[in-house]
């Protein structure tokens, strides 16, 4: 997994518990990587994990709601990062269609080495598009909020139906409201 997504966690997570608290954290955990993170390098999920569940049993908050919020913080990243992904796409459910097509495999390019998951998707309907979820890795929840977040960048009020099958695997059904 890019280091980007760590340093981006880590960014997140100091801002909502402080930088002592954080460090205690890390502290905490064995990492093999010591808990430092440089963006371009490549580091395991499992360290991803290990901090999530952590700052989880830390402030209480769920490893599901944790998970979302790091996809919604993820998501506004990618727009600072990313923009051009964003432009030409008229709603949500376009751009979601577009991201194994279009969007990842663009980041493929830049970086062969990501891990990214696989979607497959399904017009049920004008406004209603089903996505398949697969990953190696298990991000259900953080897809659910880059999801909802994707749909708030759009300015688009959606309902997300969400079928799990595993930790790595999930049925989203995201329908525009109204
Ligand atoms: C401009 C938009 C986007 C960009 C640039 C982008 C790029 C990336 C990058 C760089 C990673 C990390 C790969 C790694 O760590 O090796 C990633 C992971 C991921 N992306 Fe995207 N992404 C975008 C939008 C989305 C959206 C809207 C979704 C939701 C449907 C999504 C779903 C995921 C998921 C779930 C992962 C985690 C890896 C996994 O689940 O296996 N991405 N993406």
């Amino acid at each position: 997994m890019k280091g980007v997504v760590f340093t981006e966690l880590l960014t997140m997570a100091e801002g909502v518990v402080g930088e002592a608290v954080l460090d205690e954290v890390l502290d905490g955990l064995e990492l093999a990587s010591g808990g430092a993170y440089s963006r371009v390098g490549n580091y395991p999920c499992s360290e991803l994990m290990a901090i999530v569940g952590a700052l989880s049993e830390r402030t209480g908050t769920s490893v599901a709601a944790l998970q979302k919020a790091f996809g919604g913080w993820m998501l506004g990243r990618f727009e600072v990062l990313y923009p051009q992904f964003f432009e030409g796409k008229r709603d949500v459910l376009e751009m979601l269609d577009a991201i194994e097509g279009e969007v990842h495999v663009e980041v493929r390019k830049l970086y062969p080495d990501a891990e990214l998951p696989r979607f497959e998707t399904e017009w049920l309907g004008a406004g209603r598009l089903r996505m398949r979820y697969v990953s190696e890795r298990p991000l259900v929840d953080f897809c659910e909020g880059l999801i909802h977040a994707c749909a708030r960048h759009f300015g688009q009020p959606v309902t997300v139906g969400v079928q799990r099958v595993s930790a790595r695997e999930a049925v989203f059904d995201v329908a525009l409201d109204g």
